[in-house]
């Protein structure tokens, strides 16, 4: 079913089967995480690119998009032809057009995907804005993870942010470390250390910066090529994303 027409039990059925799974399997919610966060986890990207300045006019890459559920709000939001994907997966696309988006809404915004699992962040031919690799490097091994960061700096501009997720010591869960892991790891996750990520990507000519903006699993960072351009700690405290009136994210 597309959750394009139905009656109200089969629309109850679906709503019911998007819940459903675990982590890694098969449907296009769950794949991507825990399916009873599929809303929050779009909406936190989404809500962190906006308080840190993200405007309909920007351009947005958003690394292993996954199946859409940040990329739906942001494709809303920009003017089209700015946002670009990055998917391998690209059924995960697929089915959140025919379940989630709807085709007329790709017709209206234009976005742009690859299918490269090989971080081939440069190959739509220009800069970006904004870069978001949402739960990326927690799947990736210490040198995939290297060699992925050492691409992004070809496709920032002096003001353009990146802003991912690592799992690292600030998070709970044992997971093993990404120096012992090869490759792509999932649907289980590897750890960092954060001096580990700053330095990877110090190397690569970025400035990373842990933020406090609130992640149930992980750690968000944000990296920039200007050291001027990192955030005060003033402007770093604002950056909380507080959840409030939720019990799961308390
Ligand atoms: C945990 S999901 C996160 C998806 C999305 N960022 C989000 O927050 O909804 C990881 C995604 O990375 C994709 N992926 C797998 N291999 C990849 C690669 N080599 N490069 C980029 N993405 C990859 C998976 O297909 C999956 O969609």
């Amino acid at each position: 079913m597309d959750g394009s027409a139905g009656t109200p039990g089969e629309l109850e059925q679906f709503v019911e089967k998007t819940k459903a799974g675990r982590p890694g399997e098969g449907n296009y919610r769950a794949y991507v995480g825990p399916p009873g966060q599929y809303d929050f986890m779009g909406a936190t990207q989404f809500r962190l690119a906006t308080t840190l300045g993200l405007r309909e006019d920007h351009s947005y890459l958003d690394i292993g998009c996954g199946s859409l559920r940040a990329g739906k709000l942001v494709l809303q939001y920009l003017l089209p032809g700015r946002y670009f994907g990055i998917e391998p997966n690209d059924w995960l696309i697929d089915e959140a057009v025919a379940s989630e988006i709807g085709a007329d809404l790709f017709r209206i915004k234009q976005p742009r995907f690859s299918q490269s699992a090989e971080f081939e962040v440069a190959s739509f031919g220009q800069k970006f804005d904004f870069i978001m690799a949402q739960s990326i490097f927690s799947h990736t091994g210490l040198e995939m993870f290297r060699d992925s960061i050492a691409k992004i700096p070809a496709v920032m501009h002096d003001q353009s942010q990146f802003l991912f997720t690592a799992v690292t010591e600030h998070d709970t869960g044992r997971m093993p470390r990404a120096s012992g892991a090869e490759g792509w790891v999932y649907p289980g996750c590897v750890r960092f250390r954060v001096r580990e990520v700053m330095r990877i990507c110090r190397e690569s000519g970025l400035f990373a910066q842990a933020l406090p903006w609130f992640h149930p699993r992980q750690t968000w960072f944000r990296a920039v090529t200007k050291r001027r351009f990192r955030l005060s700690e003033e402007q770093l405290a604002q950056v909380s994303g507080t959840v409030m009136f939720d019990p799961r994210f308390k």
